[in-house]
């Protein structure tokens, strides 16, 4: 904008003074002319009458750059042979000679710019020609015009420059602002905008931009905190529960039907409860930032084996084990993980398997493509052959309290629907990513990606639908 308001600023200018210039220099070279040719006109007109030849007379009259010529009573006489009648426009001698007014014609001759002069000479009945050679102004004014344009084009050169200066000056304080919009969104909330530099106006966005985020941070670690309190407070009393009711347990044979029933539903539902709040504190603690990972360097293909038998032994019995596939590209590699997350990571993932989908049918472990993580990435899949998830849940079964369609067809009693959003903060912790999606056969594969370096504490690496 600041290129094209320069652009026409300089030519609107350059035309303006280009024209200005051009009329005053060409009517004053006019009036030069004009007096001149008028004098000279008079002269042959006085040596005419005093008889001497007109040709002579022409050559007493002549100016240096200019021609004349002499029409008497339809007779043309030229001083030299360079100009005859013709090269006198058409119009200009008709006005001259058929109408008897003194005129004037600015024209090309031989692509040199010319201006002639006719003046009527009543006493010989006849009219005075000059023609005058205006190249030196033409070379003049267009010396002017190419150094206007010159002019114009440095100018807006100028202008885009410091329109751009400008421009990013004036822009640098919101890239900042959206710069750490970004950090905050992405999570870091300790993100704050600078010192101003002293402008009141950036000074006011700076400070409500600043006490905006206070706020939300405030909030946000209020809230992690409310989630904390209220898991920690319910774990005592729930351990009281259910250390109360192994007694009842123990005597349940004792029971009449209906009370041991009533045991029953208690002892499984303070279970649940009790894995809930377990699994309400594992998340609030990576909420509140005081999750702690303690990472051990691993071969991927030990680790699946130990926690997928690990993880069968815990499942209902009739359950069958699955496939452990190791894809040989992932020998030699490492890993940096925390065991007793992975452990839960897998749980979960076999769990739901074995809930939704039949059982898990096969764990693969396979080579990350590793152009998103550091180092060589190991990726553990968990396939089943089941229903599978709808593309519209596979991004959501990771949010917190989602149930999808699979469980609530098992009946709404069984779960949380914590499971894979634990198993997303674990993976994040690790630096990796978790995705669901669709295994060969129409059953659900949940795949996790773990990076082959240990994690940085920011970094950012979900990726892909429903990746988490
Ligand atoms: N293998 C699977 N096949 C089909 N649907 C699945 C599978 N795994 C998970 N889901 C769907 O994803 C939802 C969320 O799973 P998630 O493990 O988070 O919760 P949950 O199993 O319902 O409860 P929780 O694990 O906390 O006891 C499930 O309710 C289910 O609808
Ligand atoms: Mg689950």
């Amino acid at each position: 904008m600041f290129a094209l308001g320069a652009l026409v600023l300089s030519a609107s200018m350059g035309a303006l003074s280009y024209f200005t210039t051009r009329h005053v220099l060409v009517s004053d070279s006019d009036k030069a002319d004009f007096r001149l040719a008028f004098e000279n006109a008079t002269s042959v007109a006085q040596h005419v009458a005093a008889t001497a030849t007109i040709v002579q007379t022409l050559t007493k009259v002549t100016t240096p750059n200019s021609h004349s010529l002499l029409e008497e009573r339809g007779t043309w006489y030229e001083r030299t042979f360079d100009l005859t009648q013709d090269d006198i426009p058409v119009s200009l001698r008709s006005m001259v000679i058929n109408h008897s007014t003194a005129a004037s014609q600015t024209y090309t001759l031989h692509g040199s710019p010319q201006i002639a002069i006719g003046i009527p000479i009543k006493s010989i009945h006849g009219a005075y020609f000059e023609v005058f050679n205006v190249e030196d102004l033409a070379h003049t004014l267009s010396v002017f015009a190419l150094g206007l344009f010159v002019a114009g084009i440095v100018t807006t050169a100028l202008g885009a420059v410091l329109g751009r200066w400008a421009s990013g000056r004036s822009l640098r304080p919101l890239a900042g602002v959206s710069r750490a919009a970004v950090a905050i969104a992405g999570g870091e909330l300790g993100t704050r905008l600078g010192s101003t530099g002293g402008d009141p106006d950036l000074a006011a966005l700076t400070n409500s931009f600043n006490r905006m985020v206070d706020q939300l941070q405030e909030r946000i670690e209020r809230e992690a905190r409310f989630t904390s309190d209220v898991s920690h407070e319910l774990r005592s009393p729930l351990t009281t529960l259910a250390a109360s009711l192994g007694v009842l347990e123990g005597h349940v044979e004792s029971l009449d039907p209906p009370a041991r029933r009533a045991v029953e539903l208690l002892s499984a539902d303070v279970r649940r409860f009790q894995r809930m709040v377990g699994d309400l504190l594992e998340i609030s603690r990576s909420d509140t930032g005081s999750a702690e990972i303690s990472l051990e360097e691993v071969d991927p293909a030990e680790l699946v084996r130990r926690a997928v038998a690990a993880v069968h032994r815990s499942l209902p019995i009739d359950t069958p084990p699955p496939t452990v596939e190791v894809d040989p590209a992932v020998s030699g590699t490492h890993l940096w993980v925390d065991k007793r997350r992975f452990e839960r990571v897998m749980s979960n993932l076999l769990e739901n398997a074995s809930l939704y989908g039949g059982g898990a049918t096969a764990v693969r472990v396979t080579p990350g493509n590793g152009s998103s993580i550091r180092g060589h990435s190991v990726r553990v899949s968990v396939e089943d052959s089941g229903p599978g998830l709808p593309p519209t849940e596979r991004a959501k079964v990771f949010e917190r309290f989602y149930r999808g369609n699979a469980a609530f067809q098992r009946g709404a009693g069984t779960g949380t629907g914590l499971g894979l959003a634990l198993v997303a903060e674990h993976v994040r912790l690790h630096g990796g990513k978790v995705w669901a999606e669709e295994a060969e056969g129409g059953g659900a594969r949940f795949t996790i990606e773990l990076p082959g370096q240990p994690a940085e504490p920011d970094d950012e690496l979900a990726e892909g639908d429903g990746a988490r």
